[in-house]
C-alpha cells in the first residue's frame, strides 16, 4: 500500500547485481534469450561470481551519501537466479556460488543506514522449465536441445503471440509456476523483517497467461500490509514506473522514473557512455518538477565492487542535493508548463517556488502569472539574493506582470542552480489568455 515515505524520498538507488556481471555482456539476463550464448554457458557464470568484496555497509553508506532515501536490489532477475537461499527448486547463489545469503546483509545494512529497503523480483523466470516451455511453446526436448546451442527464444515467443496453443496439462503446470512464485515471495517477505518496497518486473505473455495479479497483491497485503508495490503487477501496483524516459506529462498519482547511469543495467566493465552528473541532475529536477521520484541504477561487478565512475556520480549527486536539499525533500510538483523556463516545485505550504535552472539565461529568467507579492528571490545553494521586478501586467484588472529575475554571473551552482522565490501567502496563479487593457 502506498506510504508517505515513498513520495517524500525523491531519489532511490537501483542495484542490478547478478551472475550476468561475470561475462559482462550487458543486458542482464537477456543474452541467452536473445541467442547470444546458450543457457548452459550463461549459467557457468556461477563460477566467477565470488562476491568476495561485497560490503553492504559501504554500499549503504554510499547510497546515503548520494541523498537517496531508498534502495532496490535485484533479488532475482529473469534468469531465475536467486540471491538468497530459496527453499524452492530454482538456482540460487547460496546453493551454487561461492557465498551465502546476499539479501539478508543488504536488508540489514540498508535499514541500519536509515534508508528504506526495496527488493526487485522478476515475475518472469527463465530457469523454471514449465514457465519457459509455456511461454516459448518449445517442448522440453526442444528446450534442452536449444539450451545447448545459441537459440533465439525471442523469435519463438513472437510466433507464440499468434499461435499459442495450450497443452492438455497447461492449467496445472501454470498453477505450479504461480505457486512457486508465491512461495519465493513469501520467503522474501517473512525472512527479513518488514520490506518497504517490492519492485516487480517483466510479466512476459501476460496477455495470454493469467498471472493472477490481484490474488498476488492480496497475498502481499495480508503478509506485509505496509509494503509499497510498483506498477508492474498489472493494475494492482501503487505507482507508475516509466523507464529510461521522463514523461512529457506527469502521470497521475505517484510515479518513479528508473534510469541507468550508462546504457545498460548490469555491470559491463566499460566506463564509456556514462551520463554526466549534470545530465542526471537535470533529469532529477524534471522528475521533481512533475512530482516524481528518480530510481538511479548502479551495477556492481561479480565481486561486489561498484564501478568507480558510478561511485563518483552518486557522490556528485549527493553534493548537489546537500547544497540544495530544501529544493528536494518535502517539495511537490510545481508550475504547469508555460509559466517558467524549466521545471519548478513548491514547498509544502505552497508559498515558495523552487525553479531549477539547468539552462542559464543570458540576462534574466522570467516567471509568468504570479498574483502574489514576491518577498524575496535567492539562490538556494548559497542564499545570495537576486534582484527582481515586475514587467507589464495590469494588476487593477487581475492580470499580473511577469516576474523578471536577474541572475548573478558568479557563484552559481556548478551543476543546476535553484532559485527560491518566496511569496506573500500561498501561490495564486493566473491562467487566463490576457485581455485588452482599456482602463489605465
Ligand atoms: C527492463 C529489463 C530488465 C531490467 C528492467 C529495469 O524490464 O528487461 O532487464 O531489469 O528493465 O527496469
Amino acid at each position: 500500500m502506498m506510504q508517505p515515505w515513498f513520495e517524500e524520498a525523491k531519489l532511490g538507488i537501483f542495484i542490478h547485481w547478478g551472475i550476468y556481471a561475470v561475462q559482462r555482456r550487458g543486458g542482464e539476463s537477456w543474452p541467452f534469450v536473445r541467442g547470444e550464448v546458450s543457457y548452459d554457458e550463461y549459467m557457468t557464470q556461477f563460477d566467477g561470481f565470488t562476491a568476495k568484496d561485497y560490503d553492504p555497509e559501504a554500499w549503504a553508506a554510499l547510497i546515503k551519501r548520494s541523498g537517496a532515501r531508498y534502495a532496490v536490489l535485484t533479488t532475482k532477475h529473469h534468469d531465475g537466479v536467486a540471491l538468497w537461499p530459496t527453499q524452492e527448486e530454482g538456482p540460487s547463489i547460496p546453493a551454487r556460488g561461492h557465498c551465502d545469503d546476499l539479501v539478508g546483509p543488504y536488508v540489514e545494512a540498508i535499514r541500519n543506514a536509515g534508508l528504506h529497503c526495496g527488493l526487485y523480483f522478476s515475475h518472469t523466470d527463465w530457469s523454471q522449465p514449465e514457465h519457459f516451455e509455456i511461454i516459448t511453446q518449445l517442448s522440453r526436448e526442444d528446450l534442452e536441445a536449444a539450451h545447448q546451442v545459441k537459440h533465439n527464444y525471442i523469435e519463438n515467443w513472437r510466433r507464440v503471440d499468434t499461435e499459442f496453443a495450450p497443452g492438455p496439462d497447461y492449467e496445472a503446470r501454470w498453477q505450479r509456476f504461480l505457486d512457486f512464485r508465491q512461495n519465493q515471495l513469501r520467503e522474501l517477505l517473512t525472512e527479513y523483517g518488514n520490506i518497504d518496497l517490492l519492485w516487480f518486473d517483466v510479466m512476459i505473455g501476460s496477455h495470454l497467461h493469467d498471472y493472477k495479479s490481484r490474488e498476488l497483491r492480496d497475498f502481499i497485503r495480508e503478509l506485509s500490509p505496509d509494503t509499497v508495490i510498483n506498477s508492474r503487477l498489472e493494475d494492482y501496483g501503487d505507482y507508475e514506473t516509466p523507464e529510461q524516459f521522463i514523461p512529457v506529462q506527469a502521470p497521475d498519482g505517484p510515479w518513479e522514473f528508473c534510469v541507468t547511469t550508462n546504457n545498460t543495467w548490469s555491470y559491463t566493465g566499460r566506463e564509456e557512455q556514462y551520463k554526466s552528473a549534470f545530465e542526471l541532475l537535470h533529469m532529477f529536477c524534471e522528475c521533481l518538477g512533475m512530482g516524481g521520484n528518480m530510481l538511479l541504477n548502479i551495477g556492481p561487478d561479480e565481486h561486489g565492487v561498484i564501478p568507480p565512475a558510478q561511485v563518483q556520480l552518486l557522490e556528485e549527486i549527493g553534493d548537489w542535493i546537500q547544497r540544495n536539499h530544501e529544493a528536494v525533500y518535502g517539495t511537490r510538483r510545481g508550475l504547469p508548463h508555460g509559466y517558467a523556463y524549466g521545471p519548478s516545485s513548491f514547498n509544502e505550504a505552497g508559498d515558495v517556488i523552487y525553479l531549477y535552472l539547468s539552462h542559464l539565461p543570458r540576462e534574466c529568467t522570467t516567471v509568468k502569472g504570479i498574483h502574489n507579492q514576491v518577498k524575496r528571490v535567492s539562490l538556494v545553494h548559497n542564499g545570495m539574493e537576486c534582484t527582481q521586478r515586475r514587467v507589464g501586467g495590469a494588476d487593477w484588472i487581475g492580470v499580473p506582470g511577469t516576474l523578471h529575475i536577474d541572475l548573478p554571473t558568479q557563484d552559481l551552482d556548478p551543476q543546476v542552480t535553484v532559485l527560491k522565490i518566496e511569496l506573500e501567502g500561498p501561490l495564486d496563479l493566473y491562467s487566463g489568455e490576457g485581455v485588452e487593457i482599456n482602463v489605465n
